[in-house]
């Protein structure tokens, strides 16, 4: 691993602010503190009971079950599902986010060299280190009524390049299928796919750490797609300070120090087994089909540790939008410096939909803008171009600029023929089986330029009813 040196972040945080970010530990007392968490007192099983209960107070407060039937452990859910959340814990308006991870990818990919993490032999999450390998003592739990088995849904794998021994991370949901074993999802293009195939053509195992209950910010670095290896330094740019990394006991890659749990893996060559159906982050189940195969050969933990979960809907939304929004604007604002936000809106589903926002000082900007926003995230079916007078997070105001500045005859842009992300049922997968294809539409909802009086906004003045005697 390379040497550290001082921090390249411009924003210094404190001990506390980073502890927020990094360490669930603190993080769960202080979303208490602040009004953002509610505690289950009655023991729940976390088979369907658990996320039945979590669903009522999805996008609302993060829920901690303090007793689980059959584990010693409780379940922490709901660190993402509504964006004041996550807000609270950055310590920043939640619109700032995207684009204050933009900035430390920035950061990280002029400054590959200078902000790299320690690996430690001792952290909080290597405390406790079980006897006997057996997930079924952890509270996994079985989310939706047709799930095939209790799913790890909100871990961070961390792994490394076989050839470059640098790692990377990624999140990916894992269905317990034996109190050693699991299957799991790799979509087309990941980091892990890639290393496994250079493990594969050797028939060797490719050895990974799973670690669950990792703060949010190494959370949500682990979620930017094609970024290259050791994108978890993105993680240390945003903090201002490298994160612990810690040795695992058997496997060769790293885990986080401040993990709840660290459940160490190999994943077998060539093997497929049987994985699905989950439900997923479009609301539907994925299938269940034959996929990749881990075998766990330790499990670690902190002395009371809490296992993290999530359900897959806004959540997912909320953290595929926010890494997505931080990479569309970072790339695309410098090719089109017009590009003022972006938000991948919740009828998306966090993935397939894009609203940008752009000034537009000249014509054709907004479709530009949508024709390269398509071009940096692959799994988006829909962008729509507005200007600065319109509130890119409001659905309604996005429909009102379509209603009254689009023209299909002249600002739709079709792509047909283009790559998909499976998961979408609107995806056709191809006959291989690997990835698939879908078409694109992209709106323009720009007002035409120059922008003529027609399309001025009607204003009111902007008043303080503080200021006023006013009886409701
Ligand atoms: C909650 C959640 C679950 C995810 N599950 C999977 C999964 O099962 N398989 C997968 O390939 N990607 C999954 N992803 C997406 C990847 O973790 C993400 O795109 C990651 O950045 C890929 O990293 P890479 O580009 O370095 O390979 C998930 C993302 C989130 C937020």
């Amino acid at each position: 691993m390379k040497k550290n040196t001082p921090s390249t972040a411009r924003q210094k945080r404190s001990e506390h602010a980073i502890d927020l970010l990094t360490d669930l530990t603190s993080c769960i007392p202080y979303l208490e503190k602040t009004g953002y968490l509610v505690r289950v007192k009655s023991a729940v099983a976390s088979k369907y009971e658990l996320a039945g209960i979590a669903k009522r107070f999805e996008g609302k407060k993060c829920v901690l079950f303090e007793r689980i039937k059959g584990s010693k452990y409780p379940v922490f859910i709901g660190m993402l599902w509504n964006r004041d959340i996550v807000g609270k814990l950055f310590g920043i308006s939640k619109k700032k986010i995207p684009f204050v991870i933009a900035k430390a990818i920035g950061d990280w990919q002029n400054n590959k060299d200078k902000l790299s993490s320690p690996i430690q032999m001792k952290g909080p999450a290597n405390e406790v280190i079980e006897e006997d390998v057996n997930l079924f003592k952890l509270p996994i739990p079985v989310h939706a009524v047709k799930d095939g088995g209790r799913y790890f849904d909100s871990s961070v794998v961390v792994v490394k390049n076989p050839e470059t021994g640098v790692p990377n991370t990624s999140i990916h949901r894992m269905m317990v299928t034996k109190k050693d074993r699991l299957t799991f999802l790799i979509d087309p293009d990941r980091h892990l796919g890639a290393f496994l195939d250079i493990a594969e053509k050797r028939n060797k195992p490719l050895q990974l750490t799973i670690n669950n209950g990792v703060g949010i910010v190494p959370w949500l670095v682990s979620t930017i797609p094609k970024q290259g290896d050791g994108k978890y330094e993105i993680a240390n740019h945003i903090l201002g300070k490298p994160i612990n990394l810690i040795k695992a006991q058997i496997v060769d890659a790293p885990a986080y120090a401040n993990a709840q749990f660290v459940i160490e893996a190999e994943i077998l060559p060539n093997k497929r087994e049987m994985e699905g159906p989950f439900a997923e982050v479009t609301g539907y189940y994925a299938s269940r089909e034959k996929r990749w195969v881990m075998r766990i050969l330790a499990i670690t933990h902190q002395k009371n540790p809490v296992f993290h979960s999530l359900l897959s809907g806004q959540e997912v939304w909320n953290a595929v939008g926010f890494t997505a929004e931080a990479k569309i604007f970072a790339t695309v604002r410098k090719k089109i410096p017009q590009l003022k936000a972006v938000y991948l809106d919740y009828g998306g589903c966090g993935f397939y939909g894009a609203v940008i926002q752009v000034e537009k000082n000249k014509s054709g900007v907004g479709k530009k803008a949508i024709k390269e926003t398509f071009n940096v995230f692959q799994s988006l079916q829909r962008v729509v171009a507005v200007d600065t007078d319109v509130n890119l997070y409001d659905p309604n105001d996005v429909n009102w600029a379509i209603t009254t500045r689009f023209n299909p005859d002249s600002d739709l842009i079709i792509l047909k023929n283009q790559i998909g992300h499976i998961l979408n049922p609107m995806v056709k997968i191809n006959p291989n089986g690997k990835g698939g294809t879908v078409t694109k539409m992209g709106i323009d909802a720009t007002a035409p330029y120059p922008k003529t009086n027609i399309f001025e906004r009607a204003k009111f003045m902007d008043v303080n009813l503080n200021n006023y005697e006013i009886n409701e």
